[in-house]
């Protein structure tokens, strides 16, 4: 692999957080009209985990975040900035990132915002991380990925409610070393013309909640899956192409790749077009489901814990979610 730019920042701790709850695709049998084998065989998942009802995004998000605190003995009151990806926060207003910033007790200020790039959350904040760390804006920024999608989903549309699961994954992003480790690239992408292919059409200024909306069930995710199906596939093998160009690097110098885990389907045509072998693709759909903006940080957290991703690794993540919007990041470990 070409030596490219030396990293300005890395990823110092991970953590993650999946509710105690499951729920499996027998017990969707039970609530919508599918079936256990239609699930595992389009989908790839198995189970889903489902937050607790006094349970929320912050909670969550919080609990990640210990863990990703504590991986590297940092103290909360040393974080310079929280970013919280997100589409099912707390609250409209304020942001999620508030609510973390007291749970954690982070210093006087501390700034914060949440971020929302659907399913490609995480890669976006990544990359602001990345960019204020290296500005020497923030010395340590906190990227969250969070989603209690079971909160937002249409429990009686089976085209949408037996592919997502609830979660959190958190890395603290801090000054690399100048030993070659941290974020080699990020490189994020949008599609606003099909915004409407993923969307909660009410809700919001456009189109506030009424009592007739909320019946016709539009504060809930609505989704065209083929369309989305068919720009997952060409946006993330873009995405890792570009990734690997950019660093001059060939499939055979990837030891892992870290997708979002939306449909094991759209991870092996995805595997196809990169050339990297099927072994070195994370994937832990089959437990998790498509848990949005937690996706990758929970993959990643589950990878570095149980030892498969060691020193000198290089990590390729891609995701991509409702705008669209979509993203890769290339990481030394
Ligand atoms: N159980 C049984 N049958 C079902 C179910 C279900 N849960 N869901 C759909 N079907 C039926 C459909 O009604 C259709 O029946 P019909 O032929 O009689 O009309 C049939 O199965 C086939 O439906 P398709 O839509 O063609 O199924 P497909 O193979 O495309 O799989 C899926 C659907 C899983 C949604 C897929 O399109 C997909 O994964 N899309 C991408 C999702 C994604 O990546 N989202 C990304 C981000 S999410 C975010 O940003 C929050």
């Amino acid at each position: 692999m070409a030596e490219s730019r030396q990293p300005g920042a890395r990823i110092l701790g991970t953590g993650h957080y999946l509710p105690a709850k499951v729920l499996t695709n027998k017990d969707l049998e039970g609530m919508v009209d599918t079936s256990e084998a239609w699930i595992t065989s389009r989908t790839g998942i198995q189970q889903r985990h489902v937050a607790a009802p006094d349970e929320a995004a912050s909670d969550m998000a919080t609990k990640a975040a210990r863990h990703a605190l504590v991986m590297e003995g940092i103290a909360a009151t040393d974080i310079d900035l929280i970013i919280v990806g997100t589409i099912s926060p707390d609250m409209q207003l304020p942001a999620t990132a508030m609510f973390v910033q007291q749970n954690l007790g982070c210093r006087e200020n501390c700034p914060g915002f949440d971020l929302a790039a659907a399913c490609a959350g995480w890669i976006y904040g990544l990359s602001v991380a990345d960019a204020y760390v290296r500005s020497g804006m923030a010395r340590h920024v906190l990227v969250i990925g969070v989603e209690l999608l079971t909160r937002i989903i249409d429990w009686t549309d089976r085209n949408t409610c037996v592919l997502f699961g609830d979660g959190a994954g958190a890395a603290v992003v801090g000054p690399a070393q100048g030993d070659g480790r941290g974020i080699l690239s990020t490189h994020l992408y949008a599609d606003g013309s099909m915004a409407s292919a993923l969307c909660i059409p009410a809700g919001g200024s456009r189109t506030p909640l009424t009592q007739e909306r909320l019946a016709a069930r539009e504060h809930m995710v609505q989704m065209v899956g083929k369309d989305v199906f068919k720009m997952a596939v060409k946006g993330l093998a873009s995405a890792t192409k570009t990734a690997m160009e950019h660093n001059g690097a060939t499939p055979d110098d990837i030891h892992w790749v870290i997708p979002h885990q939306a449909n094991i389907r759209i991870i092996e045509a995805v595997q196809q077009r990169s050339g990297i072998p099927r072994e070195r693709f994370f994937i832990n759909i089959e437990r998790t489901a498509n848990t949005s903006s937690a996706s990758v940080p929970i993959a990643l957290d589950q990878a570095v814990r149980t030892d498969l991703v060691k020193p000198g690794h290089n990590l390729l993540f891609c995701a991509l979610g409702g705008g669209i919007a979509w993203g890769s990041a290339m990481v030394r470990w």
